[in-house]
């Protein structure tokens, strides 16, 4: 009986999806899933593009493994969280030594690390593998983020390079690092990716809300956007769902769409591993907190009433608001990127920045012109933090004077700006050689004695504060 090069449990939107991309690229792939239904709807699909031949389907977990060849490849594309747990221990008296698990979900680095941690010495190998493309991309070319076991991503490498997204030529697709890097690179994928939809949100706001454009004058101006120095993929998509109309209606559909964004919670965790990591990432923590205020629909109903309505008026341009745009897509890289960095620096991980710029170039979510100018930016791994590189430095003295108009004019006009007005402090603080926490350190030291440092004099001093007991007391 002929065996299949890779297998693929989980027969779902992206894992069919995948598998009919890797079953067109030339591979023999055998596919598995809980429900039967599944596994006929896609041998059905796999017909209609004449991709059956290459299609083993297995609705038993055990002939399903065997149809695969030695060292095996086995995709799971199941739930994140207990769904992965429980799909390893169903596969672990089956496999053998040598033997990979792929697992191809938005899963939780450190749960990828524990898995990878626990097969390690049973001589199975685990790859956390990142996918961003969404549907079309996991069809046509994903961008394909792995970490784990670099042996077995060597027996899957030939099927990952061939199904993922290509850059003038060269394949999204790299091993990045142990455990769970991959799982890891893809959150903080996943995070900026939140942050660049929040602008672009916020942008969008100060055009309808501040502007007085209709849909269909944003929408130009997106398309006219994606021919400059914002190409990307989010941009181009937004100029599609601005000009997209109802048919029932006949209005825009974006008008009718309920404004209350959902989260699957990659973003959270972006947000959570920075502040772990003692890596400030404002811009994903404010598109974090957009997407939460804008779950609170019957709230933020009250309190318009309470407060009344925003006046809205701004004073910019719509070159501003591209400028804008430009500069607070920068912070929000430079600081996703630094969060990455210092992840592999904790981890040991050895993460290359440029690598993972070349890698998110085509096929994924945030993928965009400017990518490619920052896997240049990187090469050689000399820097870590975009601003300091020439060629962005350059870019936001550039496009920062635009970026502080359209926040100042925003708040001066009531409009919400959370992800480029957080951006903007950060470029703040960050290019301000004298800050203002020697007063933090100051208050820290008056209530609970935590010291403070004196150049030239030493660190752990302390001030001579008066106790406000006794003062009350006199
Ligand atoms: C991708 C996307 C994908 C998914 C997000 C959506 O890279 O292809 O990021 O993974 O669309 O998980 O996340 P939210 O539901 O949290 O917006």
């Amino acid at each position: 009986m002929s065996k299949a090069d890779i297998g693929l449990i989980g027969l779902g939107v992206m894992g069919a999806n995948l598998a009919l991309n890797i079953a067109e690229k030339g591979h023999t792939i055998a596919v598995n899933n809980r429900s039967t239904a599944k596994i006929d709807a896609f041998v059905e699909a796999a017909q209609a593009e004449g991709l059956a031949e290459r299609v083993l389907p297995e609705a038993d977990l055990v002939a399903f493994v065997q149809s695969v060849k030695k060292p095996r490849s086995i995709i799971i594309m199941v739930k994140a969280g207990k769904p992965v747990d429980d799909m390893i221990e169903q596969l672990l008296p089956l496999l053998d030594e040598g033997d990979a698990i792929l697992e191809c979900g938005n899963s939780l680095f450190s749960d990828t690390q524990r898995r990878f941690d626990y097969l390690k010495p049973k001589g199975i190998g685990y790859l956390g593998v990142g996918v961003s493309g969404g549907a079309e991309g996991a069809r046509h070319g994903p961008s394909i983020m792995v970490g784990g076991s670099k042996a077995q991503w060597h027996d899957a490498e030939p099927v990952l390079t061939s199904i993922a997204a290509k850059f003038k030529g060269e394949p999204c697709v790299a091993w990045l690092g142990e455990g769970g890097a991959g799982h890891f690179v893809k959150t903080i994928h996943n995070g900026i990716e939140y942050g660049d939809m929040q602008m672009i949100a916020e942008v969008y706001g100060v055009m309808r809300d501040g502007l007085g454009m209709d849909a269909a004058a944003c929408a130009e101006v997106f398309k006219r956007w994606n021919e400059g120095p914002l190409n990307s993929y989010l941009i181009e998509i937004t100029g599609h769902v601005l000009e997209a109309i109802d048919g029932e209606s006949g209005t825009p559909l974006v008008d009718m769409i309920l404004d209350r964004a959902g989260q699957k919670g990659t973003g959270v965790w972006s947000a959570i591993a920075a502040q772990q990591l003692g890596v400030p990432a404002t811009a994903i923590e404010g598109a974090v907190a957009a997407r939460s205020i804008s779950s609170r629909k019957q709230e933020r109903i009250a309190a318009e009433a309470l407060y009344g309505k925003r006046q809205g008026k701004v004073d910019i341009t719509i070159d501003d608001l591209e400028q804008a745009l430009l500069a607070g897509k920068i912070v929000s890289y430079t600081q996703g990127f630094s969060v990455i960095a210092s992840a592999s620096e904790e981890q040991g991980w050895g993460l290359k920045l440029a690598t993972i710029a070349r890698i998110w170039r085509a096929g994924c979510i945030i993928r965009s012109r400017f990518l490619d100018q920052m896997a240049s930016a990187f090469a050689g791994d000399a820097a870590t933090n975009l601003l300091m590189v020439p060629a962005f430095a350059t870019l936001m003295k550039e496009a920062s004077p635009a970026l502080r108009r359209v926040v100042s004019s925003g708040a001066l006009g009531e409009l919400p700006l959370i992800c480029l007005s957080s951006s903007l402090a950060y470029f703040d603080s960050y290019r301000q050689a004298r800050g203002t926490a020697n007063l933090i350190q100051g208050q820290r030291d008056f209530f609970g004695s935590h010291g403070f440092e004196i150049e030239g004099r030493g660190a752990d001093l302390h001030g001579d504060w008066p106790s406000l007991v006794e003062q009350a007391a006199e």
